[in-house]
């Protein structure tokens, strides 16, 4: 019993891994292992000789038992030191410059011009941007023989021989966005509708994907007053400047009757773009007061309900804010590009904080 204790003692000692101390667990104690063949060889003893080799046995198997247990502890502290040692982090590394990653103008644009709307109780809508001709065109007192159709250089959708689903278009402008505003909300209404258009133009000022935002309020008493009061408040607000004067110029829409375009004064001295002073006058928006025929097709009653929408072209907002010459570098992802223009991506613009830091 001595040498099996020395024997097996001394195997678990130099065990190097729960591999090893499994196998003497089998070897010692198991059901086949040689202490259970000692054991019975009890049966063969006088009763004297078996009084004190039981005890003695149980005994032998209860130390090798609680030494594996110890190794096997032993082992995995060990272990984990191990990883400890290796697997160790420097916390007082310097972090990564947090401008790896930047906001795109655009979406700077997009939250700030989100954020004055918010302020004045606007909440963001938002269509799809294939569409039908009918949400895109039809329904907006657009019918399908409008000079209007040809002039939005329009992207239409494959069609399959056979397929007689409405035809779909890339929509060509955020105006849709109206009609399923009001098909959802109904009125009164106070919508602004951000998000990608699509028509196939490309030079300096042209992408065949820009980006604009559609204005829409629909109450019982509102009036042109109340379009140029949020518009100048807008403007101010956006390129963050006291005074700015607005030039409302007649113009046509579809959608809207009355009908404006929007200048703003600026100035152009020295190749560089001054909002609110000059003798230059630069379009920013179109506007109007919500043709009755486009309130009756987004289900509201027109004897009811009049309103004002708008519509801006949001990469021109951020081209001449940020003084960003050339729209088409806006969708080249040039890293380089990106880093200079891009914005601190956790600031969030708001009205108190100051909109563009
Ligand atoms: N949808 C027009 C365009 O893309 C812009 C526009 C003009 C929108 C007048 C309006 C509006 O809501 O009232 O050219």
């Amino acid at each position: 019993m001595d040498d099996l204790k020395a024997k097996y003692l001394g195997q678990i000692a130099e065990a190097a891994d729960e591999a090893a101390i499994e196998a003497i667990r089998l070897a010692a104690v198991g059901k086949k292992g040689e202490v259970a063949l000692k054991m019975r060889e009890l049966g063969k003893m006088t009763p004297e000789e078996r009084q004190t080799a039981g005890p003695a046995l149980n005994e032998l198997k209860d130390e090798i038992n609680s030494a594996l247990a110890a190794k096997k502890a032993a082992l995995a502290d060990a272990a984990l030191d191990e990883r400890l040692r290796s697997e160790w982090l420097d916390v007082t590394l310097p972090a990564r410059n947090r401008r790896q990653g930047t906001l795109h103008p655009i979406s700077q644009a997009r939250e700030e011009l989100t954020a004055i709307f918010a302020e004045m109780g606007f909440s963001v809508a938002e269509g799809p941007r294939i569409d039908t001709d009918w949400y895109n065109f039809d329904a907006l007192n657009i019918p399908g023989h409008h000079p209007a159709r040809a002039e939005m250089d329009t992207f239409y959708m494959h069609r399959a021989e056979g397929d007689n689903r409405p035809p779909h278009v890339l929509r060509t402008h955020t105006s849709p966005v109206q009609i399923r505003s009001m098909e959802k909300m109904g009125a009164p209404l106070r919508v602004i509708c951000p998000g990608g258009v699509y028509r196939a133009d490309y030079d300096q000022t042209h992408t065949p994907m820009f980006h604009q935002v559609e204005g829409l309020a629909l109450d019982r008493d509102i009036s042109m007053a109340n379009l140029k009061w949020t518009l100048e408040e807008f403007v101010k607000a956006f390129f963050e400047v006291d005074d700015v004067e607005l030039r409302f110029r007649a113009s046509h829409f579809p959608f809207t009757e009355p009908s404006a375009e929007v200048d703003i004064r600026c100035s152009w001295e020295g190749g560089q773009l001054k909002i609110g002073e000059g003798d230059d006058w630069l379009e920013i928006l179109g506007s109007g007061m919500v043709h009755p025929k486009v309130i009756a097709a987004g289900g509201i009653d027109p004897d009811v309900y009049q309103g004002f929408a708008f519509g801006i072209g949001i990469d021109r907002l951020a081209m001449l804010k940020y003084g960003i010459p050339d729209l088409r570098a806006f969708f080249d992802s040039d890293l380089r590009w990106l880093r200079h223009y891009g914005f601190a991506a956790l600031d969030m613009p708001n009205l108190h904080g100051g909109l563009s830091r």
